[in-house]
C-alpha cells in the first residue's frame, strides 16, 4: 500500500508487512484526542506565523467535520490504515485538498502519539476515579447501615476479635481513597506536553510549545525533546495503579467468595449477579467476584508487559512503543468493568446479621476482652492473657466431649457460669457477662480508627471529604 512517507523508499510495502505494522485497530479509540491535538497545532502554527490565518481556519474545519463524521458514524475509520494518526492526516488531506499538507509542519508522529496518549489517559484517569468515587459511596452507604452488626474480624482466617460489618466495609474505602489519591498525583505527570519535540531533536520552525500545551489545558512542557518521546512512565505507573486497584478489588472478591460460601453465609448476592452450574442444581456460585480475581492477574500482566517492553529500548523513539497501547487500554477497560460490577454486587448484596453475630459467638472472639476484663481487676496483662486461654482451652475441651448431637457451641465464655470462673480466679465476678458481651467489646474500642461506633462517624466524614 501507498504511503504518505513514500520517498526513502518507495513505501510499497507488503501485504503481511502493512498487517502487521498497523495498530488502527488499537489506536482508532484515540482519534478525538487526535483531532484536538491537532486543531491545537495548527493553532500555534499560525500564532507564530509558520502558517497563514486562512491557512488555520481551512485545516481546523476540515478537522472538526471529520470529528463530526466519525461521531455520526458518516465517516468510517479504515481498518487498512497504518494508524490513526495517518487516517486522520490522510482523510484531511482527501477532503480539503493541498493545504492538508501543512499540518505535520513543525511535528512528528513520534510527539504526536505521545501526545495522544497523554490526553487520552487524562481523559480515561478521570473515568477511573469518576468510578472509585461511586464504589466509595456505596461503601459509606453500607456502613451507615451496618454500624450495629456484628462480625468476627479475621486474622490468619481464624475468628480474632469482634467488630462492625461497617468497620470492615470500611477499610476497603480506605484503599480506594488512597487509590484515587495515586492517580490523582499521576495526572501531574500525564498532563505534561510533549508535542514540538518533534522527531526527538526538536525543531528550527520558530514554534511555541508552551502556548500549544496552554490551549490544550496542559500544567507544563517536557523539558527534553529526547525524553519527550521516549518516556513512557506515565503508562508504566498508571498500569501500576490500576495494578493495585485490581489487587484490592481481588482481595474483596476473595472475601465475597468465601463470605458468601454455604459455610460462611455472611452475605449473599443478588441472583442477577450469580451463575449456576449445569450439572448441580443447587449452587449459586459467586462467578462476577471470581472474574475480578481472575483478571487481576490480566492487569498485572500488562504491568509487567509494558516494563519489559521498554527496559532495553535505546533512545528515542522505536516502534516496540506502540506494543504499549493495546496494553494499557485492556487495563484500563478491566478495572472499569472490574469496579462497575462490584459497584452493583455490593449495592444489591444482602448482609445476614444475625448469622453472622452467631457465627461471632462460636469463636472465643471476646478472649482478648476476657484477659482485659482481669487487667481491669489488677491482674497483669501476661498472667490474664495465660488464664483466658486456659479457659477458651477449657471450654473447647468440654465442647468436644459432647455427644455428636449436642453439637454447637454448649461452652462459650458467655456463657460459662461463675462458679467455673472462680474456680479459674477469685477475681471473676457477674459482671463479667456485661463485658465480654460482643456489644461491649465493639463500643469499648474507641482508641482512634477502633471498631466502635463513633469511629465509624469519623470514618465516613474522612471517606466523605
Ligand atoms: N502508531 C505509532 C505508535 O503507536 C505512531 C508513531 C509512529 N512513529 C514512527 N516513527 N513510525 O507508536
Amino acid at each position: 500500500m501507498a504511503k504518505l512517507w513514500a520517498g526513502r523508499t518507495n513505501a510499497n510495502t507488503s501485504k503481511l508487512a502493512d498487517e502487521f505494522n498497523s495498530s488502527i485497530n488499537i489506536d482508532k479509540r484515540m482519534y478525538k484526542e487526535d483531532i484536538e491535538g491537532s486543531i491545537a497545532h495548527v493553532s500555534m502554527l499560525s500564532y507564530c506565523n509558520i502558517i497563514l490565518k486562512s491557512e488555520e481556519i481551512k485545516i481546523t474545519n476540515g478537522l472538526k467535520n471529520i470529528l463530526k463524521d466519525i461521531e455520526s458514524g458518516k465517516l468510517k475509520i479504515n481498518e487498512n490504515a497504518e494508524d490513526i494518526h495517518m487516517f486522520i492526516e490522510e482523510t484531511l488531506t482527501k477532503r480539503i485538498g493541498n493545504v492538508g499538507k501543512k499540518l505535520h509542519t513543525a511535528r512528528s508522529r513520534n510527539d504526536q502519539v505521545a501526545l495522544d496518549i497523554r490526553l487520552y489517559l487524562r481523559k480515561e484517569i478521570k473515568l477511573i476515579t469518576n468510578l472509585i468515587n461511586a464504589i466509595i459511596k456505596t461503601i459509606i452507604k453500607i456502613a451507615k447501615n451496618n454500624r450495629n452488626v456484628i462480625m468476627s474480624g479475621f486474622t490468619h482466617l481464624q475468628k480474632a476479635q469482634p467488630i462492625t460489618f461497617a468497620h470492615y466495609i470500611l477499610a476497603y474505602g480506605m484503599m480506594f481513597k488512597r487509590d484515587k489519591e495515586r492517580l490523582n498525583d499521576l495526572l501531574k505527570r500525564i498532563n505534561i506536553s510533549p508535542i514540538g519535540a518533534c522527531a526527538l531533536a526538536g525543531t528550527t520552525y520558530k514554534t511555541n510549545r508552551k502556548y500549544e500545551a496552554k490551549l490544550l489545558k496542559m500544567d507544563g512542557v517536557c523539558e527534553n525533546s529526547i525524553d519527550a518521546v521516549s518516556d513512557r512512565d506515565f503508562i508504566i505507573e498508571l498500569a501500576s495503579n490500576i495494578s493495585i486497584i485490581a489487587m484490592h478489588l481481588s482481595r474483596l472478591a476473595e472475601e465475597t467468595v468465601i463470605f458468601t460460601s454455604n459455610e460462611f453465609n455472611y452475605i449473599e448476592l443478588s441472583d442477577a449477579l450469580t451463575t449456576g452450574s449445569s450439572i448441580m442444581p443447587q449452587k449459586k456460585n459467586s462467578d462476577m467476584a471470581e472474574l475480578v480475581r481472575g483478571k487481576t492477574g490480566r492487569v498485572y500482566g500488562n504491568l509487567i508487559n509494558i516494563l519489559t517492553l521498554l527496559k532495553g529500548l535505546p533512545l528515542a523513539y522505536n516502534k516496540d512503543m506502540q506494543e504499549d497501547k493495546e496494553l494499557i487500554f485492556d487495563s484500563i477497560d478491566t478495572i472499569k468493568n472490574c469496579i462497575n460490577i462490584f459497584i452493583e454486587m455490593l449495592s444489591t448484596m444482602k448482609i445476614n446479621k444475625e448469622r453472622m453475630r452467631d457465627d461471632a459467638l462460636s469463636g472465643f472472639i471476646n478472649a482478648t476482652d476476657l484477659a482485659d476484663y482481669l487487667v481491669n481487676k489488677g491482674m497483669a496483662f501476661r498472667d490474664a492473657y495465660k488464664l483466658s486461654g486456659k479457659i477458651v482451652n477449657f471450654c473447647i475441651k468440654e465442647n468436644n466431649k459432647l455427644n455428636k448431637k449436642d453439637s454447637g457451641f454448649k461452652f462459650t465464655l458467655e456463657n460459662l457460669d461463675i462458679n467455673t470462673y472462680k474456680k479459674f480466679s477469685k477475681l471473676f465476678s457477674e459482671d463479667v457477662y456485661d463485658f465480654i458481651n460482643l456489644d461491649n467489646c465493639v463500643k469499648r474500642r474507641n482508641s482512634y480508627g477502633g471498631t466502635s461506633q463513633s469511629n465509624i462517624d469519623t470514618q465516613i466524614k474522612y471517606l466523605n471529604k
